[in-house]
């Protein structure tokens, strides 16, 4: 009697999950939208763990001639964008329909789920609004001491590994710079690890780039399953580091409300914000605050370090390239003498930014921008996707179409340069996202950049090393959500004179 009942129960449960499945499997047929034919469990994301998922964006794009696309996160339908007007009206033009992101970082843990880039509405628009005063022209003037300082210390410190005979781990080298700079100037805290290689910072930093496999899990689950989070108690930050990151913000808050700082950082404007707050009984806690820094290191650190270590590859490869930005940064210093090199004068040279524009063009970080529909919205005649549709707009995808960038694998600096950045389309080249929820970080990131670049390729020429894989043919990391080098890929470091031999 029990077995029966316990088999019909089954059964009604399988003939239910069958139905179930055989409407999710339709969705997107039933509604004239191409894609691919779902998995039972994963959708369309059959792929996680095996490829990474900016490559997958990048590969699936040209798998479809027409504006869009859908997929499955699992089983729920999901709509991807390649159309650059399309993209445009999503993240620009009608960004109030889509201001939250699909990805989420639960509840469990404060520090992940407070922090601007996974907020939702309505606390997102307050937290921008207040962090626009993080990021003015003015604070960044103020921190260009620090850039500067700190790419002298990565010139010095290739110079020390040279003598010492080491291998450069160039991801490794150029991590510990922008984990000195973002942990500075987010934190407050001294940090070393441009010269020594470690510092409290870069113990934090290092645990973020392990690729664990229940980080991966954890970051999969943020991505693409965000009801899971909670369930499965997931945290965007290991707990070790929140609790490091509240130490560090107390007593820095603690110190500089006692001496004050003048140090104009990205702390300070933090410490501002609360200030403010308090004076306006608006209340903001102390963990939201702690949550923006540490974003800005999690989302600054990597993504920066790993587009040096790109472009340091990719000049190793194509000299002539290096040559020309060489004679830029060497045509300043001419200029300015024995004065060393300021951040002011690099911003504004223009083979430099092409280098880095060429750069986040063929490895964007993120190169899939995701939103969620809060209305339904009419994509074109053709189709309405339902309030709650994941959307995303794959700017990856249109940075390899041949249509925009001829011959898009070649590492081509040139296809920024004034008189030809106007043959590429509005639209089309998304590196730091677009709209009023493109990346807060994006002349901080440049400046970073422009002053570590100029630094490094002053003093050294890099070459290519035996054995090494081509550029094009790179390994990219297979578990990352991010673009993000999969393997150690050194490079020769020869010193242009004497003085860093
Ligand atoms: C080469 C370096 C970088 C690249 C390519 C990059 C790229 C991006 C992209 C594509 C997004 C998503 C934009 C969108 O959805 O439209 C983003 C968001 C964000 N980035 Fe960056 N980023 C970089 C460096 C930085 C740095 C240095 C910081 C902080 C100091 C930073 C902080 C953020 C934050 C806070 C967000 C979330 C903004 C929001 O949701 O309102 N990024 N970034
Ligand atoms: C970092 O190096 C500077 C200069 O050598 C030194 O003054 C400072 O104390 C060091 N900071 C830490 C945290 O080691
Ligand atoms: C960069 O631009 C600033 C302001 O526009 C200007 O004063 C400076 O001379 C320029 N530097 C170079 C190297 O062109
Ligand atoms: C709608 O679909 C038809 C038939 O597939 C196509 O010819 C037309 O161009 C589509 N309209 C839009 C706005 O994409």
């Amino acid at each position: 009697m029990l077995v029966n009942l316990c088999v019909l129960t089954l059964a009604c449960l399988f003939a239910w999950l069958y139905l179930r499945w055989t409407k999710v499997r339709s969705y997107w047929s039933d509604r004239d939208v191409p894609h691919l034919p779902p998995h039972p469990v994963w959708g369309s994301l059959t792929f996680l763990q095996q490829i990474n998922v900016g490559l997958w964006f990048k590969n699936i794009y040209s798998k479809f001639q027409s504006p869009y696309f859908g997929i499955w996160l699992f089983w729920r339908p999901a709509l991807v964008v390649n159309c650059p007007e399309i993209g445009k009206r999503i993240l620009v033009k009608d960004a109030d329909n889509f201001r939250d992101r699909f990805l989420s970082s639960g509840k469990n843990d404060p520090i992940g789920a407070l922090n601007i880039f996974t907020v939702n509405e309505p606390l997102w628009s307050s937290i921008r609004r207040r962090l626009t005063s993080v990021f003015t022209s003015s604070k960044l003037k103020s921190m260009h001491g620090l850039f500067q300082q700190k790419s002298v210390e990565l010139v010095q410190r290739i110079q020390t590994d040279l003598k010492a005979g080491k291998k450069f781990d160039t991801r490794s080298l150029y991590t510990d710079y922008t984990t000195d700079i973002i942990g500075i100037a987010a934190f407050g805290v001294d940090s070393n690890a441009t010269i020594t290689g470690e510092s409290h910072m870069r113990t934090v930093t290092k645990d973020f780039m392990e690729y664990s496999f229940w980080r991966g899990m954890a970051w999969t689950s943020i991505f693409f399953f965000p009801s899971l989070v909670d369930i499965f108690g997931f945290t965007m930050f290991p707990k070790k580091t929140t609790d490091y990151f509240r130490k560090v913000y107390h007593s820095i808050a603690k110190q500089r409300s006692a001496e004050g700082s003048g140090k104009k950082d990205l702390v300070d404007a933090l410490l501002k914000i609360k200030q403010d707050s308090l004076n306006t009984n608006e209340g903001i806690s102390d963990d939201a605050l702690i949550a923006q820094a540490a974003v800005f290191l999690q989302g600054g650190f990597d993504t920066s370090g790993s587009a040096l270590t790109f472009i340091t590859y990719e000049l190793a490869y194509n000299q002539e390239v290096q040559e020309k930005l060489y004679n830029e940064i060497a045509e300043l210093k001419q200029r300015i003498g024995d004065k060393p090199l300021q951040t002011d004068d690099l911003t504004n040279l223009t083979y430099l930014n092409c280098v880095i524009n060429e750069a986040i063009r063929k490895y964007p970080p993120m190169g899939f921008l995701d939103r969620i529909a809060a209305k339904d919205y009419k994509i074109d005649d053709n189709l309405t996707i339902p309030a709650g549709t994941p959307v995303y707009v794959n700017a990856i995808g249109m940075h390899y179409d041949p249509k925009y960038f001829p011959d898009p694998e070649q590492f081509n600096p040139d296809r920024f340069l004034p008189e030809n950045e106007k043959n590429i389309p509005a639209n089309v080249f998304m590196p730091f996202g677009d709209g009023p929820r493109n990346c807060i970080g994006m002349r901080f990131a440049k400046l970073n950049l422009c002053a570590a670049l100029a630094h490094v390729f002053l003093h050294y020429r890099v070459r290519p090393l035996a054995g090494f894989l081509k550029p094009n043919d790179l390994e990219i990391e297979k578990n990352a959500i991010f673009l993000m080098p999969g393997a150690i890929n050194p490079v020769e470091f020869v010193p242009r004179s004497d003085e860093f031999k």
